[in-house]
């Protein structure tokens, strides 16, 4: 078979490592790609806005399977434009996609089919929505809702808060046209848990969750970033709560979106609060998350290759294999800055002497080679992922990895994996929630 993957990420890197490893496989492209995924792939230089160059490659390469790792080009239609050029495309329609595209089209789902999500209102008025903020009262959270790469959640502490983080998205349009319309929201308080489970248009598989922590500074202090770590599996998500999360979330999103004609095919990811009245939706995302894909598919046992082209291709489920007891961490290695401003081209030291200690990965993020030097290139830059028989231990082989790993300003946070180590529902994520 002759696959591609659409992206040039960490998640991207992740999708081709274990593709790579499909006896299905023989012929592996990425699009970008990186040069850590150039190690599992031929890289060809397609942007994921470049659709119709996309579609025209993996024709001309008989391409038949394509993946489409970020959220943007499945937004934007890109799954579609591969299926009009008759290419098997694994990831959903943009009819699909605008579960993650439109946060209003995802509460108004929700909503209608009694979905258990935060209580909302959605505006295209300022003053209105301002008017909702008080009858709500804070903290509440403010999300413009269009695709804000990922800064589009405000938590606000207080109305004034509040009444700025409006502002900002509709005043201001510091998220151009994707504030015009925003979604204000009850503040959920809980554990916060990744969920994920593949579709075939009809009927859904659950996958595993994941738990990513998205403060830049331990303790979940300071701002957001795209996710500083993540662990897999987490032991508050149970089997009977995952049981749950599937008969009450996400079968009756998928019969949803397949009764108004938009069938989806691909990867769904539930970003769920694990609130007293049990699992309510955050938000819905059409794709793998960053760094949730390095910590599920270290651990994901057998091929990846017959599930994506059951998904893809709207069949039946190969026979399933039972997930290893074991664990995965991994641990965002960043530009020191980030989520601020960073600088790049600082000379990386040490992957080697990682990826040689046992179970360790080292994904590539934000990475590129210049004059045979692998350089820094963006704000998370590695992905430094293990995988052990128990949490604890996949911990520590983690952060031994990335003690052998440095450059200039590096920072990762030192609390990867503990969080189920302190006091779980009540944490109170508020204070320092996405800024614009
Ligand atoms: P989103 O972009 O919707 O994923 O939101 C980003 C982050 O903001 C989430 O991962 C949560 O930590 C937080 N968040 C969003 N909505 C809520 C909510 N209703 N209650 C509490 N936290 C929230
Ligand atoms: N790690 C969060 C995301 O991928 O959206």
């Amino acid at each position: 078979m002759r696959v591609l993957i659409v992206g040039g990420g960490g998640r991207e890197h992740t999708l081709a490592w274990k593709i790579r490893q499909s006896p299905l496989v023989d012929v592996l492209f990425a699009a970008p790609g990186n040069p850590g995924i150039a190690r599992e792939a031929t890289c060809v230089p397609i942007g994921v806005d470049a659709h119709s160059d996309l579609v025209t490659f993996a024709r001309r390469e008989r391409v038949d399977l394509a993946v489409v790792g970020p959220e943007a080009p499945l937004v934007a239609g890109l799954a579609d434009r591969f299926a009009e050029g008759g290419v098997t495309v694994f990831g959903p329609s943009a009819r699909a996609a605008a579960i993650e595209g439109s946060k209003v089209f995802a509460k108004d789902l929700m909503r209608r089919h009694s979905i258990p999500t935060a209580q909302f209102s959605t505006f295209d008025d300022p003053d209105r929505a301002r008017r909702y903020c008080r009858e709500l009262g804070a903290p509440l959270v403010v999300k413009a809702d269009g695709l804000a790469a990922g800064k589009g959640a405000i938590v606000c502490r207080s109305l004034e808060e509040a009444d700025a983080a409006i502002a900002e998205c509709m005043e201001r349009k510091a998220f151009g046209a994707s504030g015009a319309r925003v979604v204000v929201e009850e503040f959920m308080r809980g554990e916060e848990v990744s969920f994920f489970a593949l579709a075939n248009g009809h009927d859904a598989i659950a996958l595993a969750a994941a738990q990513d922590h998205k403060t830049i500074f331990d303790g979940d202090r300071g701002p957001n970033t795209g996710g500083m770590g993540a662990f897999s599996p987490v032991g508050v998500f149970h089997e009977a709560l995952e049981k749950r999360v599937m008969e009450a979330i996400v079968r009756p999103t998928l019969t949803a979106l397949a009764d108004q004609g938009a069938p989806y095919r691909g990867v769904l990811y539930v970003g769920l609060m694990l609130t007293s009245q049990g699992p309510k939706v955050v938000e819905f995302n059409c794709r793998f998350g960053d760094p949730e894909c390095q910590v599920l598919l270290t651990r994901a046992p057998g091929d990846l290759i017959p599930w994506l082209l059951a998904a893809a291709r709207g069949a039946a489920w190969p026979p399933a294999t039972a997930w290893p007891h074991n664990a995965s961490v991994c641990v965002s290695v960043a530009s020191g800055g980030y989520p601020g401003a960073y600088v790049t081209g600082l000379p990386i030291r040490g992957v080697d002497a990682a990826e040689a200690r046992a179970g360790v990965h080292v994904f590539h993020s934000g990475t590129a080679e210049r004059e045979g030097q692998l350089v820094t290139a963006g704000g998370r830059v590695l992905g430094v992922t293990a995988v052990a028989e128990s949490l604890e231990k996949a911990i520590a082989a983690a952060y031994a990895a990335v003690g052998d790993i440095s450059f200039d300003g590096m920072h990762s946070r030192t609390d990867i994996g503990r969080r189920r180590m302190a006091p779980s529902v009540g944490r109170g994520t508020a204070p320092e929630g996405r800024r614009p």
